[in-house]
């Protein structure tokens, strides 16, 4: 056993938590729609024909928003094939990912079913094989009132009142070679630029988000990101940041057949520092920008796919044959470590709510998702359900500056890294305060003192779980869906403003505390238990 503090004041904010932060992400690729979350003839479908069960479990992980359609799929979308009747929606070949898109799904069916379930839709133009006119149309048609002709045909679809989407991305990934019709940063800042012009003239209340990098690892990251923003400076209010966590010691664009060595655990779990690292970089050359041009605006960062991915990333997961329709790709099957990983990484994500506004898990359903779903059968909650799902339940009000001091292990890339990493939210209007705690060390239990400063000595503990199994490699499955999942976390003290409590080696612990004389909405909750 070691022993750990952690102290955060309400006098040191960083800033309020943008709820966004707790996004998710929607692909047409694999199964993620098709047989994901839509599967007409489920025993569980609506009238839509979008499963009830995976519905439940999208409301339970509590996801604010929603990235749709793509991800490589949109740069060679056309969003006219999915809307108006869909017996004549036409048939496509998607180049992103070898597959046959049916387009029975599409922006009249998918944004109703994302509000229906709590999330806030955040839709993406195809600046690949398209460009500034067909974004400045499908904006009419989504947005606009109506009077004009793609507004009519909306409403002639079925959809009265304009779907008022408020986030926009301009593209996806253009700096990828995968990428249908990849652009170079000028190519792509010129159009993102001149597209994002033409969608706030249609729709001034709108916000966009250029892309990023497509991993931190690439060629041209730092380069792009200045390049693209000298642009579209202007008009943009996003840059976007993408990451796959791996295991894998293998660059993003490690030549195909790569051998890979595999990382252990701990450095694995370095890469929370990474992301940290990764944020305060795009940060610096996006205030750069700013610098270079006298501005005071700031650029917000939008980290708009961020999971573990690295076992289904090869061969055929991603590059099916013969033009199937809803192939299996990416069915990333999670286990414990990468849960912990996943606490971790939304730590990090909080602590830089003053820049991130926008996050979203890639993905929902099937395609390296927190739920997966066996087609006509039944749906069930991966590991990294959990960390995310309570993270999005009690991430409300104000992160405070974490103090940290834990003794650690020695990482190759970043140094000394301590075990204990920690993020802690504050929410004024209902008296909570919750502290995310994960304990990486691999063979010790922490002795946690945490120093709630400025709290109130009322406090008391309305909720407190623990999410660790023995089992690093633990996974749930359809047989065994709860086999790692939180449990309830005792033996908590609190002495005035001074929280103790012992945590398990390799564990994930999530403890709400309130002030005594204030009632709170969720006080009812419990901490679900399992075996
Ligand atoms: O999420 C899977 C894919 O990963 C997305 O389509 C793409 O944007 C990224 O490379």
């Amino acid at each position: 056993m070691f022993q750990a503090h952690l102290t955060v004041d309400r006098d040191f904010p960083i800033a309020p938590l943008d709820r966004r932060l707790f996004g998710i992400f929607v692909e047409h690729m694999g199964r993620c729609v098709y047989t994901g979350i839509f599967e007409p003839g489920h025993p569980t479908a609506d009238e839509q024909g979008f499963r009830g069960d995976v519905a439940a479990l999208t409301r339970e992980l509590g996801a604010t928003v929603v990235r749709y359609p793509g991800g490589n799929f949109m740069s060679g979308y056309n969003w006219e094939d999915g809307v108006g009747p869909r017996a004549d929606r036409p048939v496509r070949l998607d180049l992103a990912w070898y597959s046959t898109e049916t387009n029975q799904v599409g922006t009249n069916e998918f944004i109703p079913w994302a509000r229906s379930v709590g999330m806030e839709p955040m839709l993406g133009v195809n600046l690949g094989t398209r460009g500034p006119d067909e974004a400045r149309h499908y904006l009419e048609y989504v947005n606009h009132p109506g009077g004009t002709t793609l507004s009519e045909q909306r409403r002639a679809h079925g959809t009265d009142e304009p779907h008022d989407v408020k986030l926009w991305c301009l593209g996806n990934e253009m700096d990828g070679p995968w990428q249908i019709c990849r652009k170079t940063a000028a190519e792509y800042g010129r159009i993102a630029l001149e597209t994002g012009k033409l969608m706030k003239m249609v729709d001034p209340t709108i916000a966009l988000a250029a892309c990023g990098s497509s991993a931190h690892d690439m060629p041209t990251y730092g380069a792009w990101e200045d390049t693209v923003l000298e642009h579209c400076f202007d008009v943009v209010d996003y840059v976007s940041l993408h990451t796959y966590f791996t295991k894998y010691r293998l660059p993003t664009l490690a030549p195909v057949g790569t051998v890979p060595a595999t990382m252990s655990t701990e450095e694995y779990f370095a890469q929370i520092e990474t992301t940290g690292k990764f944020i305060d970089e795009v940060v610096a050359v996006a205030d750069a920008v700013a610098a270079r041009r006298h501005s005071s605006k700031r650029i917000m960062l939008s980290f708009d796919e961020w999971n573990v991915w690295y076992r289904a990333r090869h061969g055929e997961h991603l590059k099916p044959v013969g033009w199937p329709q809803a192939p299996r790709l990416l069915e990333e099957v999670y286990n414990t470590e990468d849960a912990l990983l996943v606490g971790g990484v939304l730590t990090t994500l909080m602590n830089h709510a003053d820049r991130v506004k926008v996050a979203c898990l890639a993905q929902l359903v099937n395609v390296i998702g927190p739920i997966m779903t066996e087609p006509g059968g039944r749906a069930w909650r991966q590991t990294i359900f959990h960390p995310f799902a309570q993270a999005a339940k009690w991430g409300l009000g104000t992160v405070l500056r974490p103090l940290v001091r834990s003794p650690g292990f020695q990482d190759p890339r970043h140094g000394e890294l301590p075990h204990l990493v920690a993020s802690v939210v504050d929410d004024a209007d209902s008296g909570t305060t919750t502290v995310f705690v994960l304990n990486r060390s691999l063979d010790e239990e922490m002795d946690l003192t945490v120093s709630l400063r400025g709290l109130g000595p009322d406090r008391v503990v309305l909720e407190a779980t623990q999410l660790h199994h023995a089992d690093l490699q633990a996974t749930n499955t359809a047989d065994e869906p709860d086999k790692v999942a939180p449990t309830a976390l005792a033996g908590i003290t609190l002495d005035g403003e001074t929280l103790r409590v012992t945590l398990k080696r390799a564990s994930w612990n999530v403890i709400t505390t309130r002030s005594a004389s204030r009632a709170h909405p969720h006080a009812s909750t419990q901490a679900r238990t399992t075996g």
